[in-house]
């Protein structure tokens, strides 16, 4: 059909005029010559089977022209009383045609729209179905090896390309194959891989290959490359590759956190397991020492009978055994911070500082006793390092509880350089904040001081209830 080919439709609209002509001229020949042979409604019979043929063949848009000028020649040379071609037929006749034109051209227009939705409902059904199976695998939490495997083939059979491959750009500046589909050939460009590294978008190396970058938690994570070996890729294809891209850093960034919580787990563990050796320790060596040998001495002193001052000794070693017990209960929470809050457990903490501390604490009331005691020992950890690495000449701490959270900032003005690598207590506070819901942010520019921000929501619970709400 001549509206499948690439003739533009004005070109087409002009044949169609022409073809209309020519089938006047055609058909009154035809119809002149038939005339006293054939009868009128046989005859009429094969004009329209010819007319038929014409919109099979060539579309509305041509048999419209044609079976008007063919009718109109039926009418006037066929059919008596028969006409004599004058300047009102003409008329009539172009009148006929233009109408018939007009017409095929609108019904034309209007079928090609409706193709081209119809097409584009059915590419984006398609679309939708291969990234619901790709959600779907990373909703079941597939590793991301499998994933990235999946991804590739459906891209690769989306945009009907000859190969897919992701790449990761390592910190090093090397890349990483993760998955390819379809013919390894030809293997993705360096070119390709080098500017969509360099500009952060995507590329098209010449008509055959093009590349999308994949960018997660806001860093260049990686590449989607498409390549075709002979055929030309359609201008489109970055933009169709781009809902895929996204799929591939959510996967990505789940995975991520994923291992994250792991690790963080492990560490939590490894710390409240170092927690209860300590404690454990610390009774082994001290109260249970004591005890044992004030059991002993008991026992002397009883088979040697009565000697008070004996007693009154074994007496007075018990209170500080009790002492003892009872100081090694506050280095597990510390008692003011239990009786009193957070407000004068903090400033407690400051008067025992040999640093200079401004305490700026705004909270009505108590606040869950696992917040209090998190803010409790990060203040305390921070307000630590301050003392030995910053050289500060001075640390403040605020807190404050609004929307929900509690927002606590400590801040020296020493030598900054703060980094979690440096040892386990930054980073065993991010874990024990991550613990409880919250974030853990830590500046320290080098000469300009540390700041250490810790958010806290106050119920921790809410973030289940939250997400259970959101996934309905
Ligand atoms: N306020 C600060 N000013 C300057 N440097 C700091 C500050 N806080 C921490 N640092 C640097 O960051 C590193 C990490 O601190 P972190 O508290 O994790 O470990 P640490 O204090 O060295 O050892 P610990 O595990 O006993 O806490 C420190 O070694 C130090 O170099
Ligand atoms: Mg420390």
């Amino acid at each position: 059909m001549l509206s499948r080919t690439r003739i533009p439709l004005p070109l087409q609209v002009a044949l169609a005029a022409v073809a209309g002509a020519g089938s006047f001229v055609v058909a009154r020949v035809v119809c002149t010559l038939a005339r006293d042979h054939i009868h009128a409604i046989p005859f009429a019979a094969v004009l329209l089977t010819v007319v038929l043929l014409f919109a099979r063949a060539l579309g509305i848009l041509f048999a419209l022209p044609v079976g008007t000028a063919a009718i109109l020649a039926y009418d006037w040379f066929y059919l008596p009383p028969l006409r004599e071609l004058s300047e009102a037929t003409y008329t009539l006749l172009a009148t006929f045609l233009g109408m018939a034109v007009i017409v095929g051209t609108v019904a034309t227009v209007t079928s090609r729209r409706a193709v081209a939705a119809e097409r584009a409902r059915g590419d984006m059904a398609e679309v939708q179905a291969s990234l619901r199976r790709l959600a779907l695998l990373i909703a079941r939490g597939e590793v991301p090896g499998r994933v990235f495997e999946a991804v590739t083939r459906e891209v690769r059979d989306h945009l009907g390309s000859d190969n897919a491959t992701l790449v990761r750009y390592e910190l090093d500046g090397t890349t990483t194959e993760l998955a390819c589909a379809g013919r390894p050939e030809p293997a993705v460009p360096e070119a390709l891989i080098r500017h969509v590294r360099e500009g952060g978008r995507a590329f098209r190396l010449d008509a055959t290959a093009a590349g999308v970058p994949v960018v997660v938690n806001g860093r260049l994570w990686g590449m989607f490359s498409v390549g075709s070996a002979e055929s030309q890729l359609p201008d489109d294809t970055e933009a169709r590759m781009s809902e895929y891209t996204e799929l591939v850093a959510t996967a990505v960034a789940d995975a991520q956190s994923r291992a994250e919580l792991i690790s963080s787990r492990a560490r939590i563990v490894a710390a409240a397991d170092e927690a209860r050796r300590k404690i454990e320790r610390d009774l082994h060596d001290g109260a249970q020492q004591r005890l044992v040998a004030l059991a002993l001495r008991l026992r002397t002193a009883t088979h040697d009978g009565d000697k008070p001052g004996e007693v009154a000794e074994i007496g007075a070693d018990l209170m500080t055994v009790i002492d003892e017990l009872r100081e090694l209960s506050r280095g597990i929470h510390p008692a003011v911070l239990s009786d009193s809050g957070l407000r004068p457990a903090l400033r407690a903490l400051a008067r025992r500082s040999p640093l200079p501390v401004e305490v700026d604490v705004r909270l009505d009331g108590r606040l869950p006793q696992p917040v209090e005691v998190g803010a409790y020992y990060i203040a305390s950890e921070v307000l630590t390092n301050a003392v030995k690495h910053a050289g500060a000449t001075v640390v403040e701490i605020s807190v404050k509880a609004e929307d929900d959270c509690l927002h606590l900032r400590v801040h020296d003005d020493g030598a900054g350089g703060a980094t979690f690598a440096g040892g386990t207590g930054l980073l065993g506070l991010k874990d024990r904040t991550e613990a409880l819901g919250g974030t853990l942010d830590v500046t320290s520019p080098a000469g300009a001081g540390t700041t250490v921000t810790a958010r806290i929501p106050l119920e921790p619970g809410d973030g289940g209830r939250d997400a259970q709400a959101a996934i309905g």
